[in-house]
């Protein structure tokens, strides 16, 4: 089983994440784990702190000589605005009156978080449920990119909507998706990205925030990573956990889900064909790469939802949890949109799904027992 999980406060000295059942024998090329932190931290819409931040990680365990050794890999990602908040949050003695926020900002975890724990001050709350703890979901899954890169799997993901702006909706080619990289909103369609971004400052103006919507693209997978036969073990489900658990996405979906539900089946599901040379083949993905709880062979295809963002420079309404008398809610230094950056922690999440399920159907023990077995597998 490969487990991942993740420690740190936003502005503790600290993020921490802990890599358990990962193979052995895996090359870890550290620039790119590098690549994909910077991925995170980019993105039209974001606050001051990504100026500040500049993510690189520390490995602890579990690496020697560029190479897994099937131990827990242990890392650190280094906050560098802790110099700036090392007197408030040092573990021992913290000076908890100059930061202390009583004002939960509505659509944050600020309040029931606060009722749940017990504390006064909601800053106890925000700091660890702050997405700043996504660039550990972020490292951790750049390791399972390269583990899953040996089995000529790939990943793209590009912004489909911020705000009201959109692009069409129809199937895309992976080389088409990626070349959105290049774009400051990841949008494949340059005329809508510039739209997407004055739609952000105008948000920005406003001292308002956006959400939007997101699509990862998954190639090369084999067919029955998954399962149909008990609940908990359909890659579906397992995605959709691992997409939900990231913050603000609050919807996901897997091919044209909410439109088929719109459409008769016989304009939804994705016909059989068989040629000796090709195989077995599909000629559309309506499916989104996954039936019955497992892969297909087809590309898997997820959209996500994520809400606007909760902190506004024009604060909402909220009260004092100390005396009950209504006031704006708290402002954190904030993004106004973050779907850019967090389209890449969903790739990364949905990525470690699929390399938990390729450790499980293929062995977890090194990389040369997952090829074998791999080699062996009986694709379509
Ligand atoms: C990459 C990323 C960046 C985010 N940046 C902010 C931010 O700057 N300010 C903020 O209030 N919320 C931000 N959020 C959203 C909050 O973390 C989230 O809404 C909050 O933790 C409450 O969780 P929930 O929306 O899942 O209920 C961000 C989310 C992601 C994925």
């Amino acid at each position: 089983m490969l487990r991942i999980l993740t420690a740190g406060e936003s502005h503790g000295k600290s993020l921490a994440g802990i890599i358990e059942g990962f193979p052995s024998n895996v090359a870890i090329n550290i620039d790119e784990i590098h690549q994909d932190l910077a991925r995170r931290q980019q993105g039209y819409g974001r606050g001051g702190r990504m100026k500040i931040e500049q993510d690189r990680i520390e490995i602890l365990s579990g690496v020697r000589d560029g190479k897994t050794l099937g131990s827990p890999i242990a890392f650190l990602i280094r906050n560098k605005d802790y110099e700036n908040w090392e007197s408030y949050m040092d573990p021992m003695e913290a000076d908890t009156e100059t930061k202390k926020v009583t004002n939960p900002r509505p659509g944050h975890a600020d309040l029931i978080g606060a009722l749940k724990y017990g504390f006064e001050d909601v800053r106890n709350v925000l700091e660890r449920s702050s997405a700043r703890e996504t660039a550990v979901r972020v490292a951790a899954g750049s390791f399972v990119k390269q583990l899953l890169k040996n089995f000529q799997i790939q990943s793209a993901v590009h912004v489909t909507a911020i705000g009201e702006i959109a692009v069409n909706e129809k199937p895309r080619s992976f080389e088409e998706i990626w070349e959105a990289e290049d774009s400051p909103v990841r949008c494949v369609d340059p005329v809508i990205g510039q739209r997407m971004m004055e739609t952000i400052d105008a948000a920005k103006k406003e001292g308002d925030s956006l959400g939007g919507i997101f699509e990862i693209y998954i190639q090369g997978l084999p067919v029955g990573l998954g399962s149909y036969v008990q609940w908990d073990r359909k890659l579906d489900a397992k995605l959709a956990y691992a997409l939900m658990s990231i913050q603000a996405i609050k919807g996901v979906e897997f091919g044209y889900g909410f439109k088929n539900a719109q459409k008769p089946g016989s304009q939804v599901h994705d016909e059989i064909f068989y040629e000796k040379e090709k195989g077995i083949y599909r000629v559309t993905n309506h499916a989104g790469g996954i039936e019955g709880g497992m892969t297909n062979g087809q590309p898997i295809v997820i959209r996500c939802a994520m809400k606007p963002i909760p902190t506004l420079c024009k604060p909402l309404r909220t009260i004092d949890i100390q005396t009950g008398e209504a006031v704006e809610a708290s402002v954190e230094r904030s993004d106004t949109c973050a779907v850019p950056a967090a389209s890449v922690v969903g790739e990364m999440a949905a990525l470690t799904v699929i390399g938990e399920e390729f450790i499980r159907k293929f062995g977890g023990d090194s990389l040369e027992e997952m090829r074998q077995r791999w080699k062996d597998c009986k694709s379509i």
